[in-house]
């Protein structure tokens, strides 16, 4: 934890809903939630980690029931919203049911903040900079709030969960009209609501949660590639992660359920679904009524006719024998697995409680290979974790070379508060962490590079999914291997998936030339 995060802490004072009393006066500087919580006399529930550390016995209940208030359902009407969305595809995804719970309120969306009568920012705990953008980004909105006094300006998503960030918008940012947690998205209208007619401040974040709410309106970015959630929340606890706090408790969507809407999602077109979840292996843990794991909602997936599925984010402690033999059988399931590994350290991965060590990972990439040959794998690692040695980095290096990922999200370790190892004392010099990251990501690109290569004159599949950004007259897709090729081809080849014979294989993208008569009729 750094000093600035200790110095907010300390400010801190659990205030319970039925603690309401208002507080004596005293300057600003001083004022914790409990002083705030006079002025919510609409909506006042403000966040607790503690709380959002436990998990509970209750039984998840599936809602399915969620409808928009009449009274509500033209209250946008004739107004704009932007969503500005920060971290994950389960952010990107929350952004989508959002805007589609604003649009069935009647409003439409835009991309231009000076237009838009509500701005959400939908924000992402994971580390300290990704924080730091979203307050800059509130500062940079204060004087368009002046200017135009009935805008309403929230903020929402992982970062809404902390009671550090809530009490510094409170304190610091008065311009931010609402605040909601993770957990309270279908309660969007009402919140919107509150705002518009209410005079105060709204904070409604729920620490503990454990249902699943169906039926929500989605406005997807696109019609070639969809999300779906699977699951909710983390029950793994790694010691850096934040996520299990933000996120709530593991909670899996029913299968009929997930299987309908991707059903659905084949039947409008779309090309291919990513399943997401925080942890998606655990998917069916939690169902005490039925037996049923990913491996079994993969297969059943499998005979959807959708020409991709992907999902994301696995844990290799619960990748188990019955989904890689799933995996194996191919055809919509593709055989790229990003499987986090964090360490190559077996030391750092007990102390991140990681729950599996190096040898077990390398014993999973084994039988992965075993049954998917052509399997590609890429990761999710930390340097710096407190007081990880050269050795320790040293062996992250090797098991990169050793199993071969052809990519990696690398990040330096940021102490997350409330979470256990942010109160390490950590010995190793921010210069250090920097050194390390940049001798991993030298290595990742090299692999990256050496992988790409191999494609050099080779036809590949590819998603069409727009033009290039830089080109308007190249076309831009994704491989099964999820590689980026850029290549010139007619516009009608967008949301098909076409043959493409590579030309030059870059670092961390492909250029090629479609072949003709490839354009598969869906
Ligand atoms: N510091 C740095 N990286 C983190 N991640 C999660 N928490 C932290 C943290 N406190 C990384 C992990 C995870 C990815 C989504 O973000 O590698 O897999
Ligand atoms: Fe960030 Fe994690 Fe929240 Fe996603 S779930 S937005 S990665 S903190």
């Amino acid at each position: 934890m750094n000093e600035q995060q200790r110095k907010e802490q300390a400010q801190i004072k659990q205030v319970d809903a039925a603690d309401r009393k208002s507080g004596q006066e005293k300057p600003l500087s001083e004022k914790t939630s409990a002083d705030f919580a006079k002025y919510f006399e609409t909506t006042y529930e403000p966040p607790n980690l503690n709380k959002a550390r436990k998990r509970g016995r209750d039984k998840v209940n599936v809602h399915y029931d969620f409808a928009i208030p009449e009274d509500m359902e033209r209250i946008g009407e004739g107004k704009k919203f932007l969503i500005r969305t920060y971290g994950c595809q389960m952010n990107e995804h929350d952004t989508e049911v959002m805007a589609g719970i604003l649009t069935e309120m009647g409003y439409e969306s835009t991309s231009d903040t000076n237009e838009a009568d509500i701005i959400l920012l939908n924000t992402c705990a994971i580390r300290e900079n990704a924080e730091n953008k979203v307050f800059g980004e509130i500062g940079h909105l204060k004087p368009l709030k002046l200017e135009k006094p009935d805008l309403i300006l929230g903020v929402c998503g992982c970062m809404s969960q902390e009671e550090s960030v809530v009490n510094r918008i409170l304190k610091k940012h008065q311009h931010v009209d609402l605040i909601f947690g993770t957990h309270n998205i279908h309660r969007l209208p009402h919140l919107v609501k509150e705002a518009m007619f209410g005079k105060e401040k709204i904070v409604e974040v729920w620490s503990k949660e454990g249902d699943v709410i169906e039926n929500l309106p989605k406005a997807r970015k696109g019609k070639i590639k969809a999300w779906v959630n699977i699951m909710y929340g983390c029950d793994k606890f790694c010691t850096y992660c934040i996520v299990p706090m933000t996120r709530g408790k593991e909670r899996s969507r029913r299968p009929e359920d997930i299987v309908q809407e991707v059903r659905h999602l084949a039947a409008q077109g779309y090309q291919e679904v990513t399943l997401l979840g925080q942890n998606v292996n655990a998917y069916g843990k939690d169902f005490d009524d039925i037996t049923y794991g990913l491996g079994d909602l993969m297969n059943d997936i499998h005979k959807i006719d959708i020409p991709r599925v992907r999902f994301t984010t696995s844990h290799p402690r619960d990748f188990d024998d019955r989904l890689i033999e799933v995996l194996a059988k191919g055809g919509n399931l593709l055989d790229h697995i990003h499987l986090p590994v964090q360490s190559g350290s077996s030391e750092i991965l007990k102390k991140m409680n990681r729950k599996y060590t190096r040898e077990e990972y390398l014993e999973l990439v084994r039988k992965i290979r075993e049954a998917m040959p052509n399997a590609t794998l890429t990761t999710d690692i930390i340097v710096g974790f407190p007081n990880e040695t050269e050795e320790q980095f040293e062996e992250t290096m090797t098991l990169v070379e050793e199993v071969g990922f052809e990519a990696a999200y690398t990040f330096i370790y940021s102490p997350r508060e409330g979470t256990p190892a942010a109160r390490k004392k950590d010995d190793v010099p921010e210069e250090v962490k920097k050194k390390r990251l940049y001798r991993l990501n030298e290595l990742v690109n090299k692999q990256s590079a050496e992988s790409m290569k191999t494609y050099q004159y080779q036809k590949v599949k590819v998603l069409v999914e727009g033009e290039s950004k830089k080109d308007p007259d190249v076309l831009a897709g994704y491989t099964e291997k999820n590689k980026l090729v850029n290549f010139k081809g007619p516009k009608s080849a967008i949301g098909s998936i076409v043959e493409v014979e590579i030309t030059e294989a870059k670092t961390w993208s492909l250029n090629g030339v479609m072949v003709e008569n490839t354009v598969e009729v869906n």
